[in-house]
């Protein structure tokens, strides 16, 4: 599924957050969006998914127009999207939230209530605690699981490491190379810009509300002034 930003502008009551931000995902692309705090990352993703809705430009899927679409259509198009922070139904156990987001049986979709829980093993231990409980690493295991389970066509995933471990963040590196591998859509965002860029194809540097910047994620990867720009270490 491909996803065609162009000239968006987004405000928050009359601060002008977005300036006419553009990019795209191919379908089958992982593509990272990166640049300073409140550079507008989350805003972008908020926007694509009809959370706060661009005054002008336009949001494509495929060659749907979605822009100012309700949050439910743009889900039910295939778009999953995963915030930061805590967001899971905190009351429910966790295997209520995974049964909450599986699929009608005719939904064909290739991952699997049991797939997920091969690859986050943590979640079937966890099976009934109230997510509410969770850690923020488990939390974050169980958004992500949720997301796959409702057969997205393209994901979109703000932060995924946000707060997690370096071991859970190992993991969350293995399940980006599974995705990459199967050819499954995703925008990504990352404080962690390496980390984004080590399974990106390309990448997007926004400042300000506006790209700055876009290359291939291996130019990205071995630019000493991009990562300057990003405060990331080179050793990261
Ligand atoms: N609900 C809101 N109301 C008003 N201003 C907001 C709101 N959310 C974000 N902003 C402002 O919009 C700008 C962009 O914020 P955004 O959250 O998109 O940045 P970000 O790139 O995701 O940053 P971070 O890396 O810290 O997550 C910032 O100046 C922020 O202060
Ligand atoms: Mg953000």
């Amino acid at each position: 599924m491909t996803l065609t930003v162009h000239d968006i502008h987004t405000y928050y009551g009359r601060s002008h957050v977005l300036q006419g931000i553009s990019l795209e995902v191919a379908d089958g692309e992982t593509v990272a969006l990166l640049g300073r705090n409140g550079a507008g990352k989350t805003t972008t993703m908020r926007s694509v998914v009809g959370l706060t809705a661009p005054h002008r430009g336009t949001v494509e899927l495929d060659d749907t127009d979605i822009t100012g679409m309700p949050t439910h259509q743009i889900a039910r198009r295939g778009m999953a999207f995963v915030p930061s922070g805590r967001r899971a139904y905190a009351s429910l156990t966790v295997r209520q939230n995974l049964a909450l987001s599986t699929r009608g049986k005719d939904s064909p979709n290739a991952w699997t209530l049991d797939r997920v829980l091969e690859t986050f093993p943590k979640l079937q231990q966890l099976g009934n605690r109230r997510a509410g409980h969770l850690s923020g690493g488990e939390q974050q295991m169980l958004k992500l699981g949720r997301a796959l389970l409702s057969a997205p066509r393209i994901l979109l995933l703000d932060e995924p490491t946000e707060g997690l471990s370096p071991a859970i963040v190992a993991d969350l590196g293995r399940w980006l190379a599974i995705l990459k591998k199967e050819r499954t859509t995703v925008l990504i965002t990352e404080q962690n810009a390496l980390f984004a860029l080590k399974y990106a194809d390309r990448g997007y540097i926004i400042e300000k509300g506006l790209v700055r910047h876009e290359a291939s994620a291996e130019s990205l990867r071995q630019s000493t002034e991009i990562q300057r720009y990003l405060g990331v270490a080179a050793s990261a």
